[in-house]
Order: structure tokens, then sequence, then C-alpha cells
């Protein structure tokens, strides 16, 4: 038998990924996914898995301390994907975050340090260290994350390396930079504007439109982890980048292009309060260690493009609001 992993949020943009991805590179591993399924959680996005022998999807809370402690028994590898990871909805409404990304945190450290976990890895993001208008954050750099989100998953960080000073929870930390790929929810930039345009809808640009984000493709992040898995050091933070800087309006525009639809669709809408102007990333500990993005963004970004433009009944429904009558007829029974 391979490794036993335990996926949290594993029905989301990058954990339903991550699960493919290891399935398909290791198929004696066995998989856990422990997923809430709130909006983001999407049974869709492991259709082609769900009825894997060595795959089982699990519906419950990372905050559910007899859950997670059922779970963790036997487990090698906790990657822990689970969060509300939205920076707009954190500002409208940031109780969810806090309870998710920094308790439900809390819970499964606290549940790996009772079991013999060999590795758990917390899924931190570039956010935790703010915005930078020149140069870029290496590791060792100050956390100050600007938004609640960001904030939380800063608190969920610390809280995970603490564990590993504390108690030597072999604990490792992956802070990576904007994903973009299939099966992310349409209300990040990339997903939402190529859907909007795909729809002839309008694309709201927050601000100027010059704030820059560094763009990794999901694929190349998935591949990060299992490399760090393998080869990272526990207790260190690695950054995970895709070594592609570009402005909001650059990719909307390279998206329009694609698409061959008007530059007319972008409207200026108010800037998001507290909108980080950049992120930038040091990635040199990872190159050092052997690892770097294999994927190029121009053609990583026009596949992602053509998915979305070919799989109209993934994201359909869920812009439609339909999505939860379909997803109950779907999925009811698994969901006990
Ligand atoms: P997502 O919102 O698409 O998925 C999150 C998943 O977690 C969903 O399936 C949701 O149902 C699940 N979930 C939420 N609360 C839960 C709970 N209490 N218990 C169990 N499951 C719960 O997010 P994503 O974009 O796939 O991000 C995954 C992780 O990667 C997050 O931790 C995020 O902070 C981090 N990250 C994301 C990016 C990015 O660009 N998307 C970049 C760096 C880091
Ligand atoms: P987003 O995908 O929400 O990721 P994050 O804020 O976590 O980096 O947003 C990416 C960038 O796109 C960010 O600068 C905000 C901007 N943005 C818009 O201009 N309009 C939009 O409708 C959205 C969702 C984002």
């Amino acid at each position: 038998m391979g490794k036993r992993y335990l996926v949290t949020g594993g029905a989301g943009f990058i954990g339903s990924n991550f699960i493919r991805y290891i399935m398909a590179k290791y198929p004696d591993c066995e998989v856990v996914n422990l997923d809430k399924l709130t909006y983001a959680g999407n049974l869709d996005n492991l259709k082609d898995i769900g009825k894997h022998p060595h795959y089982r999807f699990v519906h419950g809370d990372i905050a559910d301390r007899q859950l997670v402690d059922q779970l963790m028994s036997g487990v090698d590898y906790l990657i822990n994907f689970a969060a509300e990871s939205h920076v707009d909805r954190s500002i409208g409404r940031p109780d969810d975050f806090i309870q998710t990304d920094i308790f439900g945190t809390f819970v499964l450290l606290e549940s790996a340090r009772k079991h013999s976990v060999e590795k758990f890895i917390q899924i931190s993001t570039d956010e935790v260290y703010g915005s930078i208008d020149q140069g870029s954050f290496k590791e060792t750099d100050p956390l100050m994350p600007s938004s609640p989100y960001s904030a939380s998953k800063a608190g969920a960080d610390r809280l995970a390396f603490s564990y590993h000073i504390t108690y030597k929870l072999p604990v490792i930390i992956t802070r990576c930079s904007n994903n973009f790929g299939p099966y992310q929810y349409p209300e990040k930039l990339i997903p939402l504007f190529v859907t909007n345009i795909l729809e002839d809808r309008k694309l709201p640009i927050y601000g100027d439109g010059q704030n820059v984000r560094d763009w990794i493709y999901v694929w190349d992040h998935c591949d990060a982890i299992d490399f760090i898995l393998a080869h990272g050091d526990l207790g260190e933070v690695y950054n995970i980048g895709g070594g592609n800087e570009k402005t909001n309006l650059e990719i909307t525009k390279f998206m329009l292009n694609k698409l061959g639809k008007p530059d007319n669709l972008i409207t200026y809408v108010d800037d998001r309060l507290g909108h980080d102007r950049r992120y930038s990333l040091d990635c040199s500990k990872l190159k050092r260690l052997g690892w770097r993005p294999s994927n190029q963004l121009e053609t990583a970004l026009n596949e992602t493009i053509d998915w979305y433009a070919s799989n109209r009944w993934w994201w359909e429904k869920i812009k439609s609001g339909e999505y939860l009558d379909y997803y109950k007829s779907q999925y009811g029974s698994e969901l006990s």
C-alpha cells in the first residue's frame, strides 16, 4: 500500500486538483477527502474520481474534533487546504474565516499531535506578507496581512509553526501565489472574467486595474506540494511562485483578446477596501531545493480559457444559482 493522505478542502479548487494529481501519480496511495462543502466545495470537481476504490469522501468540518480524531488515525500525510478563501467575502463577513482558517487548523494540529502523522502540510498563502511595492518577499520577512482573509491565514500559518517548535509536530508551511486553472470557483478574477466574457457580461475591474499578482498554474502548485512532501525540511516555510507578475488589466486584456471580445466589456468599479497593490515572492529557497514551475503562463492561461469555454456544464449552474437543487439531486446520498 502507498501513503495514506488526509486532504482537507479537497472538494475546492486546489484541493481537487491536488487529489487528481496524486491519484494519477501514485496509483497505490489512499486518499480521504474531508470537506464541509461550503458554497465553494463541489463534488463535480472530482466527478471522475468519486467512485475510485482508493478514494473516500467525508462530508464534515475540520473544526469537528471528534470527526477529525476518527479520520486522523493511520494518516501519513495531512494536507490542509480547507479554508474560506475569498478576500471580498472576508471583508463582508469575516466570521467563517476566523472559525475555519484559524480554529479549524488548530483542531487539525491538536489531532495530528495525538496521532503519529508523518507530515502536516499547512497550505498558507503569499497574502500573509501583505503588499510590496518593490522587491520580493523572502520566507523570513515579517507577516503584515491586510485583509481578514490573509490575517486568518497568517494566524494558521504561525500556529502550525508553533506546533513544530513546541511539540515537534512534523509541520511544513507553503506560501503560494495566485493560482489559476480548471475548477476555480467563478468569483475569483480569472474564472469570473472568462465566464463573464463568454456570456458578454461586464468585467468589474477594481480601482485602476494596476494591482499586480504573480500567477501560477494550479498543476504546478500541486507538483510543488508533492515535491515539498518528498524533499522539504520539517519546520520550514517555502514560497511557491509562478514567476509571472501581471497587472489585472494585462490579464483581463489577454483573456478578451483570446476570446475575440472588445475591451469595452471592461468596467472600472470602486476599489476593494484595503486592496493589496502588489504580491511578489522570492522563490530562491525552493529553487535551491530543486523545484521550479514547468508551465508557461500564456500556454496554461490559453488552456484554462479553453477549459471554461468547453465546460459550461460546470460553471453555468453555479452562476445561475441553480446549483443547490442540482447538487442535492446528484449528491444527496453522499452528504449524510
Ligand atoms: P476554495 O475556496 O476553492 O476551496 C476551499 C474548500 O475548503 C472548499 O471545498 C470548502 O468546502 C472547504 N472548506 C471550507 N471550510 C471548511 C471546513 N470548515 N471544513 C472542511 N472543509 C472546508 O479554495 P482554494 O482556492 O482551492 O484554496 C485552497 C487553499 O489554498 C486555501 O487554504 C487557500 O488559502 C490556499 N491558497 C489559495 C490560493 C489561490 O490562488 N486560490 C493561493 C495560495 C493559497
Ligand atoms: P482575486 O482573484 O480575488 O484574488 P486575490 O485578491 O486573493 O489576489 O483577485 C485578484 C485580483 O483581481 C485582485 O487584485 C482583485 C482583482 N479583482 C478585480 O479587479 N475584479 C474582480 O471582480 C475580482 C474578483 C478581482
